[in-house]
């Protein structure tokens, strides 16, 4: 039904978490995926599947990556950008290198790979899925600098969709809730995260549990395929119904 079969999927941050289950996920659908990653050692194939490594957050890196996957690849139909990094930090203790670092990789490598896969996705008409979080559309102490990249994240979408609707070139986000990567796992390594305890987090959550991974590929998915062909613009809600109150 999602006729995501042959489709040329990018993943950029793909190597954990909910990177890695769309990574699975588009190629249980039949899909080919490419992987950019920082924690990638070296350029591999792995089961017929691209992996390279790269810093999203450098534009010198992403040209070298996207040389790169143009040596394997002659077009591109979906590009799904996750790659993200955390802080948990009051403002007063937030250096103006931790704002770079999070503005980088969280907001600025979704404009890096937009601006040079677009040429291709123009060409085939196809799409981009831009990970943001629900912290898009609430506060939460002491995690400043994160929610304000991921609300930026939010309005790029829009415009890029409003930018690229005429040729055919759709542009969604994807709003997760808390849901159990290793990103979350880090928030409280031994300490309170921004939204206390671990279980004061789901206690937030109305369905009562964190998110899985692969709840949140599978509605990238769904943005990324024909069924959502009348989509462009949306930021699509996956939070357990945090949001809700
Ligand atoms: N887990 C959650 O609760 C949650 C909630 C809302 C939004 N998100 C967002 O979902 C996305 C995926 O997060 P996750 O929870 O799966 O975390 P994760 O840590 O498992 O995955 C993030 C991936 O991004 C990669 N990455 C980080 N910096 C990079 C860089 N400079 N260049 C290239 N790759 C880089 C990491 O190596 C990792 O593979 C992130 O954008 C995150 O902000 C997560």
């Amino acid at each position: 039904m999602m006729e995501l079969a042959g489709k040329r999927v990018l993943i950029a941050g793909g190597a954990s978490g909910i990177g890695a289950a769309a990574a699975a996920a588009f190629r249980e659908a039949g899909a080919s995926t490419a992987i950019y990653d920082i924690a990638f050692q070296k350029e591999r194939i792995a089961d017929g599947h691209l992996q390279l490594p790269a810093d999203l957050s450098d534009s010198d890196a992403v040209a070298d990556a996207f040389e790169r996957l143009r040596r394997h690849w002659d077009g591109l139909d979906i590009l799904i950008n996750n790659a993200g990094v955390e802080l948990v930090a009051g403002l007063e203790e937030t250096t103006e290198a931790a704002w770079d670092r999070i503005m980088d990789v969280n907001l600025k490598s979704v404009f890096l790979c937009c601006k040079a896969a677009l040429p291709m996705l123009r060409a085939s008409r196809g799409c981009i899925v831009n990970t943001a979080s629900q912290l898009a559309f609430v506060g939460a102490g002491s995690f400043t600098a994160y929610t304000a990249s991921k609300a930026a994240v939010v309005n790029f979408t829009r415009s890029l969709a409003l930018e690229t609707a005429a040729d055919g070139v759709r542009v969604n986000c994807i709003c997760p809730g808390a849901v159990d990567t290793p990103l979350l796992r880090r928030q409280f390594e031994g300490k309170r995260g921004p939204q206390g305890t671990i279980g004061d987090l789901i206690a937030m959550h109305p369905l009562g549990r964190l998110g899985r991974p692969e709840e949140i590929a599978s509605c990238i998915l769904f943005l990324s395929s024909p069924l959502a062909s009348f989509v462009t613009g949306s930021a699509m809600l996956a939070d357990g119904g945090y949001t809700i109150h």
